[in-house]
């Protein structure tokens, strides 16, 4: 979470008018605008099973926009849900086929807050599907070589597939250092430039998908969204989501635009798109004046803003307004309960991958 408080020019009131379950089982119009649907697998590390498995036809985007008012909640939170049940079941196949167990290991540094908290949030979601995690917590003045070691120890061990250090890091260490020390066979970030390289090269495939960009293509399968041909904006740059979002998209055929904080006319372009994925951070940025009607939306923001009737003095929000996107988009992800928990469903679907490509294991 940004560490931030920012004023949301929605009113609280008009939020709490809007669940997010209003829709889950409306079916709106999309197969016009985007085009027939579109099944497939974006990523070979991806199981199958996951992908293959699911109880698609409920979700799917099907009918028209235009004169409906109201966009489809495209419901993360349940995906992931479904996702890590598949997990489980695999881990277990796994470990009563050939004794292994997938191992994650977290490295943090400091006491970053949102940072302890996501860790937290990743190693309740490997207990919850039979992965084991290991942490190392380091103090906020550790040496980067105390950080390299630790790397190197779990690069040597057997019981670890994948490996994350939790970013951002002290300032005063080297990022880029850091994350090229983690072996690629365990890079469950796909931070490593190696697998960033191939992730953006035609013909080549990389080990892992960051988790992020990775959860935001797999909900777009999974709810029937063609991306191919289709015009993609990604708001935002960075190197987490931003940027391998971007790349994805472009593997999957769309013709992507990148809109940043240097963009001249980011209103403009952003209305072209029949996909926006925005990570930017933001709150409320994306109006419903920049989104083209029927748009799908992927709204990776996860923004605090002063609410003083939430016992907590604050509420999450998007960084695109959801009560103007509902209106004219035909689908979107709430905040929260969109992209979040998809994060932490691929972060697990990435470490039980590699277990399986260590061990030969389909
Ligand atoms: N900080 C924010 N998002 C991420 C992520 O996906 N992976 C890691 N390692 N750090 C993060």
């Amino acid at each position: 979470m940004a560490s931030m408080v920012f004023t949301d020019p929605s009113s609280s009131a008009t939020a709490r008018l809007l669940p997010f379950t209003r829709f889950s089982n409306g079916v709106v119009s999309l197969r016009r605008i985007v085009g027939p649907l579109h099944v497939g697998l974006l990523n070979p590390t991806f199981p199958r099973t996951l992908s293959l498995s699911s109880p698609r036809s409920s979700r799917f985007i099907t009918a028209a926009m235009a004169t409906e008012q109201s966009a489809k909640v495209i419901d993360g939170k349940s995906v992931a849900k479904q996702i890590r049940e598949e997990i489980s079941a695999e881990v277990l196949k796994m470990k009563d086929a050939i004794g292994v167990v997938p191992g994650l290991a977290v490295i943090l540094v400091g006491d970053r807050k949102d940072s302890a908290t996501y860790v937290r949030n990743k190693k309740k979601a490997c207990e919850s599907v039979g992965i084991n995690s290991f942490e190392v917590h380091l103090p906020e003045d550790a040496s980067e070589q105390e950080v390299l070691k630790s790397i190197s120890d779990f690069n040597d061990d057997p019981s670890i597939h994948g490996i994350l250090v939790q970013l951002p890091l002290p300032p005063h260490m080297d990022e880029q250092n850091i994350l090229n020390a983690v072996t690629i066979e365990k890079d469950v970030d796909g931070f490593h430039p190696l697998n960033i390289g191939r992730l953006a090269m035609r013909g080549r495939e990389p080990l892992f998908v960051p988790c992020t960009p990775k959860g935001c293509i797999e909900l777009l399968h999974r709810y029937g969204v063609d991306i191919k041909g289709k015009r993609a904006v990604v708001i935002g740059r960075s190197n987490i989501v931003g940027m391998p979002a971007a790349l994805l998209l472009q593997r999957e055929d769309a013709t992507v635009s990148i809109v940043h904080s240097r963009t001249k006319n980011p209103e403009e372009i952003t209305r072209q798109a029949d996909i926006i994925i925005s990570a930017v951070g933001q709150p409320n940025m994306v109006r419903g004046s920049w989104i083209k009607p029927g748009a799908v939306i992927i709204d990776v923001g996860i923004n605090p803003v002063e609410d003083a009737s939430s016992p907590r003095g604050y509420r999450l929000v998007g960084d695109v307004c959801y009560e103007e996107a509902c209106k004219i988009a035909a689908a979107v992800t709430p905040v929260p309960g969109g992209v979040g928990p998809m994060t932490i469903a691929m972060l697990l679907s990435n470490t039980l991958s590699s277990a399986k490509r260590t061990h030969n294991f389909k």
